[in-house]
């Protein structure tokens, strides 16, 4: 026997040396046939896996950020100042209706069941004055003081000023053009900004001090005084925010402050995701957002609160 026929003896046990039994041909795993679930193996290789994630998650991706998020409403919550909340306070801002009412509608049940003491707007109610009377229509149903001051969406459109100002009074509440207005049921004030006028409105003493603008980045115009809460809107967060990088398109007025809350100098700040889009009906990780803030009062504020409460 040479070698080569060596080789193809039968194999054999290393203690008796006895030829071992041979498995039957029909028992021995072969590839993919072991799984008894025939090409699983080969359809989880590596290269699967590898074109899986480059065809198949931007398109999850794209699916997501056009059908998905747009009107995938999120409420946010959120709790300013020491102690107990002593208002809930509802924001929304950028709401560009572009005529979606079932959307419109739902943006209002949402706010309407988180039972608000106020809600704030941040403004853009519109890009185009035909959709105000839609907009405003919708809005009239908040079961809430709604305060509000205009965005740059709201000039640039030719919007009538006095038709939102009527709409946001059948609430209980203001549009405030560089206004102030101190509510009767909770302790607070809320001044509206257009920035168009540093430091144009006083703060009063005894009340949290609520500061509405559009720009974020122009908080430093509204002057030297210190604020509960400023509520600012119109980078939209970004719409599309890229992992590591943050919002891919910022526009003027925004600077660092795209989306959350940002300690400044005087007061918190904090910039809505808002509730529409522009340009593109497009979000991606940044869903349209109501934030419902609970306010603490100071406790120069509480104890002011409770010397004006009628006693006996
Ligand atoms: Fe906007």
């Amino acid at each position: 026997m040479n070698n080569r026929e060596r080789g193809k003896e039968a194999p054999s046990d290393p203690v008796s040396g006895n030829p071992t039994p041979e498995a039957p041909a029909a028992n021995r795993p072969v590839g993919a046939l072991s799984t008894g679930m025939p090409g699983l193996r080969r359809g989880l290789s590596r290269r699967t896996w590898l074109r899986l994630g480059i065809y198949g998650l931007p398109a999850l991706a794209v699916a997501d950020s056009l059908w998905l998020e747009p009107r995938w409403l999120a409420v946010r919550r959120l709790r300013l100042g020491p102690g107990e909340p002593a208002c809930r306070l509802a924001f929304f801002t950028d709401l560009h209706h572009k005529g979606d009412r079932t959307y419109l509608e739902r943006v209002v049940r949402r706010l309407n069941a988180l039972r608000p003491d106020l809600v704030c707007f941040g403004g853009d109610l519109v890009e185009e004055a035909e959709h105000l009377e839609e907009a405003l229509e919708g809005l009239r149903e908040i079961q809430a003081p709604l305060y509000g001051v205009p965005g740059n969406h709201d000039y640039w459109s030719g919007a009538d000023f006095a038709q939102i100002e009527r709409a946001f009074e059948a609430t209980g509440g203001a549009w405030l053009l560089d206004r102030t207005v101190r509510l009767r049921s909770v302790p607070v004030e809320v001044l509206g900004y257009t920035c168009r006028r540093p430091g144009c409105l006083q703060p009063g003493p005894g009340v949290a001090r609520v500061a509405l603008i559009h720009y974020p980045a122009w908080f430093p115009n509204l002057g030297p005084q210190r604020f509960d809460a400023i509520l600012a809107g119109h980078s939209h967060g970004g719409q599309v925010r890229l992992p590591f990088v943050g919002a891919l398109i910022k526009p003027f007025g925004v600077g660092e402050y795209e989306l959350g809350l940002y300690a400044t100098p005087v007061g918190p700040l904090y910039v809505g995701a808002g509730i529409g889009w522009f340009y593109l009906p497009v979000r991606f990780r940044c869903r349209p957002e109501i934030t419902l803030i609970e306010l603490a009062l100071s406790r120069e504020v509480a104890h002011t609160a409770d010397a004006q409460r009628p006693h006996g």
